[in-house]
């Protein structure tokens, strides 16, 4: 397995995903530095946790790929399993949107904890233990290691999987929807944490969320996407400030007008998207509900993103 130092820790090429007959991605590029920390919005259904999938070379099986995907100078999509588990290992950890599913049931959490420590000259066990500390296990830290994964809440359980996620010290965290199952103290706490643990390490990471404030408060950068189409990438205050393409104007007034509450922004996003095929597929994917559409966005799609900032649109705000 090669690993570059390279000033591009991730790079996206082109990925196109297609699930079945279904094209989920279409011609994704985008790249991120050693400490960059991207956020990824848009509505259900648009991609975000494929992608997600995709970096970690963990696609459904019936489906087909195509562009390039480097982490650290490895090949996502050509490694084998050998070398896919080594960059896993050592590289890239993945917060999965449900981690009740990636959690062992029949592991206690102190072993799933502790397996993942690189070794030190601190005890595994204490360790782990200021792991949860640190995810606000305050005080029964003890009795949780002892537990079984399906003797936790979900909240609990999305907890052990950042736990999990850090300890194993990656230098990219994906982190998808850390703390949808949490309340909102909680999880500003664990956004603090994910942003301690990426600025202490240089660590890049790429969080996805519906919730704009998180994005606000630890990322960089903010990539947007649209029914498997990237249409804005760049930093978070120009995107937040002034959104160039009409789907992110959007996105952004709804999630101001119902500031705060995350459930209003699914909402709002859902509000946009009927799920009936868009006009056709020479057409801008935003056609049938883009304020701005004109006689060119019905007959010729607008160019994909290939840059480090950019909007997939004819006519950006
Ligand atoms: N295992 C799968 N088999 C078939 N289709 C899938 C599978 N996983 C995802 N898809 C499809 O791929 C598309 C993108 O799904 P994805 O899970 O990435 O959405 P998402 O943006 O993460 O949504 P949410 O915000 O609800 O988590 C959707 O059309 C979804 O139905
Ligand atoms: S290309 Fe046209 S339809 Fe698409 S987002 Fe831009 S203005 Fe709207
Ligand atoms: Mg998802």
């Amino acid at each position: 397995m090669v690993k570059d130092l390279l000033s591009s820790f991730l790079e996206v090429q082109d990925l196109s995903v297609e699930i079945g007959n279904v094209q989920v991605l279409r011609h994704i590029s985008f790249d991120l530095g050693k400490g960059a920390r991207l956020g990824v919005i848009g509505e259900s259904g648009s991609g975000k946790s494929i992608t997600a999938r995709a970096l970690f070379g963990d696609l459904p099986p019936n489906s087909t790929s195509t562009g390039k995907i480097r982490v650290g100078g490895n090949s996502v999509l050509d490694l084998d399993k050998g070398d896919l588990d080594t960059m896993r290992r050592t590289l890239l950890s993945l917060i999965p949107q449900n981690p009740g599913m990636t959690l062992d049931p029949s592991m206690k959490i102190q072993r799933q904890i502790s397996e993942v420590l690189t070794p030190s000259g601190v005890d595994a066990a204490d360790r782990a233990l200021a792991l949860l500390t640190q995810m606000g296990f305050d005080g029964d830290e003890t009795e949780i290691m002892q537990r079984y994964p399906h003797q936790l809440s979900g909240g609990q359980r999305q907890r052990i999987a950042i736990a999990i996620a850090i300890g194993s010290n990656p230098e990219l965290l994906v982190a998808d929807e850390p703390t949808s199952s949490l309340d909102s103290l909680l999880a500003r706490d664990m956004i603090e944490v994910i942003k301690a643990y990426a600025i202490s390490t240089s660590s890049t990471v790429l969080l996805i969320t519906h919730n704009l404030e998180e994005v606000s408060n630890l990322c960089t950068d903010v990539a947007v996407l649209y029914r498997g189409n990237l249409v804005e990438i760049g930093p978070v205050d120009r995107i937040f400030d002034h959104p160039q393409h009409p789907y992110t104007d959007a996105l952004v007034k709804s999630y101001k007008e119902l500031y705060g509450s995350r459930r209003y922004l699914e909402r709002a996003e859902r509000s946009t998207n009927d799920y009936v095929a868009t006009a056709h597929s020479s057409s801008c994917p935003y056609y049938t509900s883009c304020p701005k559409a004109a006689k060119r966005c019905l007959s010729e799609a607008p160019t994909p993103i290939s840059t480090k900032t950019g909007v997939m649109c004819h006519f950006p705000l």
